[in-house]
C-alpha cells in the first residue's frame, strides 16, 4: 500500500466508526463508551502518522498552496484532539449532550477527509514520485503499528 491508500484505508474505518457511534441512542451507553475508545485509538494514531510522516512530506514538496493547505489541516487535527475529542470522553455516553458532541465531531472529520482526499491527495500524488509514496506508506504503517502497541500498555 502506498501512502494514499494507507490513509484512505484509515478514513473509511473511522467513517464505519462514526456511523456506528451516530446510530446508536442513550440507551445504549456501553456501546457508545466501546465506540468511542476506537475512535479515539484510531484518531490519535492516524492524525499522528499524518503530522509526522505525510504532511510534513507534502509541504515540503508543495508551493504556497499547499503550505495553506498543510496549517489548516494541522489546526482541524487539534481542534479534534485536543478540543473536540477530550470533551466528548469527559462526556456521560446516556446524555442528550454526547449526542450533539458526536455530531460535531462526525461533520468536522468528515469535513477533514474529504478536503483531504479531493485536495490534498491529489496534489500530492502530483508533487510526490511514485516511489516517495510508496516509502512514505511504509514508515506510516511501521508507526502505527509501534503506537497502538503502546496505547495498548
Ligand atoms: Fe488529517
Ligand atoms: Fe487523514
Amino acid at each position: 500500500m502506498n501512502a494514499i491508500e494507507l490513509l484512505v484505508q484509515d478514513h473509511e474505518k473511522l467513517k464505519k466508526l462514526l456511523e456506528q457511534i451516530s446510530s446508536t441512542t442513550d440507551r445504549a451507553a456501553k456501546t457508545r463508551a466501546d465506540v468511542l475508545a476506537q475512535i479515539e485509538a484510531e484518531v490519535l494514531s492516524h492524525t499522528q502518522i499524518e503530522e509526522k510522516i505525510f504532511y510534513p512530506a507534502y509541504r515540503d514538496a508543495s508551493d504556497k498552496e499547499g503550505v495553506k493547505m498543510y496549517h489548516e489541516a494541522v489546526e482541524e487535527h487539534r481542534a479534534v484532539s485536543e478540543l473536540v475529542l477530550p470533551d466528548l470522553l469527559k462526556t456521560k455516553p446516556d446524555s442528550v449532550q454526547f449526542s450533539g458532541r458526536i455530531k460535531v465531531l462526525k461533520e468536522l472529520l468528515e469535513h477533514h477527509m474529504e478536503e483531504e482526499e479531493s485536495e490534498m491527495f491529489p496534489e500530492a500524488k502530483e508533487v510526490l514520485k511514485p516511489e516517495e509514496l510508496v516509502r512514505l506508506g511504509q514508515e506510516m504503517e511501521a508507526m502505527k503499528k509501534t503506537i497502538k502497541a503502546e496505547m495498548k500498555k
